[in-house]
């Protein structure tokens, strides 16, 4: 394609206009796209309790991380974005990046519906193909069976996106004869020199147990062919109709899948036989029990495993954002085998000036915010212990975290954590979102928080006498969002 800069893109591609490398030439459903998010960014700013140090898009409605991937010394982040309102629908990818996993430089809407009939843009996953260069694929909707493309960056810095005319990578055709249900959100992912891709959807029972997660191999370097191999997973569980988000990957020598069953996510750890295309799970949890979903993934240069999840913030129309990304979090497998999750230690640099040290019930005298981190250590009670935070001036709290008999319950949501002798309470507050974190990452918990901007306070409560062994807050600062690149 010719650009008015230059003849930049090597591949042909399907459709109409698409973006030339270094910003040559923009699509005008791009423009259009990137106008409607502007028009809001006003709006989205003003709100008092919009979060400022978890990732949001600069305005309007986001839901599930795609693509990530750690490329050349980039953590990059895309997203599903509706650019024209701050409800769900007219599925984009949004772009951002970072260095340090706090900051984060927002990049022009990346792919967008093109070539008439697509109508939208759902989730996918990227990988490096052989040439160590990042493919990203993603289901485009509106053909009209979900289909699978695939889309080649023109750049470096993975701004422009091409589809290349070997798309649709994959078909309904692939399945031969069968029909995957809901089919949908490729994650890729690398084994014994071969590329992989899962895509969950279902068996089209629609009823308890036709939950699929189907399996499919890389026939070229170029990532354009592939073949089904099966379904690599069904859940046979009552509750679960379909799986979204399908992400399965090697953790310390085992196999790890976390799907989205319409209901807070769930992993299993467990083995993969590629031959025999079988995943077989040993142990079995609840990924977030709060308001988290549609998980992606990416390894960065330390070769941290890192967790990416939509955070749901459930607000009306009329705000002018609406949801956001959970702090990224790293992933391990414990000795007991289940999955341990811990907010990236980056956090750390948003600290200001430590606040307390071991306290007894009562309000933190002095500590006021809404933007804060709280690390808390105290032994076993029968009794419950916790925070309230958000507490207006009578003392109303406008949410209540909470460990008794082995559980944690934050607001309404609820994960079993056991009774163990020491707890340690890591608590994240950014305006109307909290997250708790508990012991060295065993349960980790995202969840709204609905509250009046004036209501700051925040108590420890316990049984009487109790204390905690150490209290530790910190107001954080903001994290930076540069819109500087937001343009085409
Ligand atoms: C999960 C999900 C995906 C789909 C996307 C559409 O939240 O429903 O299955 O690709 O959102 O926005």
């Amino acid at each position: 394609m010719l650009s008015r800069r230059g003849f930049v893109q090597a591949l042909p591609v399907a459709g109409a206009v698409f973006r030339a490398a270094g910003g040559a030439q923009s699509d005008p459903a791009q423009r259009k796209a990137m106008e409607g998010v502007l028009a809001a960014i006003p709006k989205a700013e003003a709100d008092p309790e919009r979060p400022v140090y978890h990732f949001h898009p600069p305005a309007n409605w986001n839901n599930d991380p795609n693509g990530t991937i750690f490329y050349k010394g980039w953590h990059h982040l895309f997203y599903q974005l509706n650019p024209y309102g701050s409800l769900w629908g007219n599925m984009h990818w949004g772009h951002a990046r970072s260095r340090d996993l706090v900051n984060w430089e927002h990049l022009p809407i990346a792919i967008w519906p093109t070539g008439g009939s697509e109508r939208a843009i759902f989730s996918g996953g990227a990988i490096l193909a052989a040439d160590g260069r990042p493919r990203v694929f993603y289901t485009s909707i509106g053909r009209p069976q979900p289909e699978q493309w695939m889309a080649i960056p023109t750049d470096d810095e993975l701004i422009g996106w091409e589809k290349p005319a070997s798309n649709p990578v994959l078909t309904q055709a692939a399945h031969g004869g069968r029909i995957v249900s809901d089919w949908r959100d490729p994650f890729l992912f690398h084994e014994a020199g071969r590329t992989y891709m899962v895509c969950g959807g279902n068996s089209g029972r629609r009823e308890g147990g036709s939950g699929q997660v189907h399996l499919y191999r890389a026939e070229n370097e170029d990532l354009s062919r592939w073949r089904h191999l099966g379904a690599v997973f069904e859940y046979r569980d009552r509750e679960t109709y379909n799986i979204e988000c399908p992400n399965l990957f090697k953790l310390q020598g085992k196999w790890v899948l976390i799907i989205s069953p319409h209901r807070p996510c769930e992993y299993f750890v467990g083995s993969l036989d590629l031959d025999k295309v079988k995943f077989t799970p040993e142990t079995h949890g609840v990924l977030d029990a709060g308001d988290a979903y549609a998980s992606n993934i990416s390894v960065d240069e330390k070769s941290r495993t890192i967790l990416w999840l939509w955070g749901r913030t459930n607000l009306p129309a009329e705000r002018g954002w609406n949801s956001l990304m959970v702090l990224p979090r790293i992933l391990s497998i414990g000795a007991d085998g289940f999955l341990r999750q811990q907010p990236a230690p980056e956090f750390e640099s948003l600290r200001g000036e430590e606040q307390i040290h071991g306290v007894g019930p009562g309000a933190l005298e002095g500590v006021r915010g809404d933007v804060l981190e709280v690390d808390a250590e105290f032994g076993a009670t029968n009794t419950p212990i916790g925070f309230e935070v958000r507490r207006s001036a009578a003392g109303k709290p406008a949410a209540t975290v909470v460990i008794e008999r082995g559980t944690l319950t934050v607001g309404s949501a609820r994960t079993y954590i056991g009774s163990l002798d020491r707890y340690r309470l890591r608590l994240f507050l950014d305006k109307g979102c909290l997250e708790v974190y508990v012991n060295d990452g065993l349960a980790a918990l995202y969840s709204p928080v609905a509250a009046d901007p004036k209501d700051q306070g925040i108590a420890f409560f316990g049984p009487a006498g109790v204390k905690a062994t150490s209290l530790r807050v910190w107001p954080l600062r903001p994290a930076k969002f540069n819109l500087d690149r937001f343009k085409i």
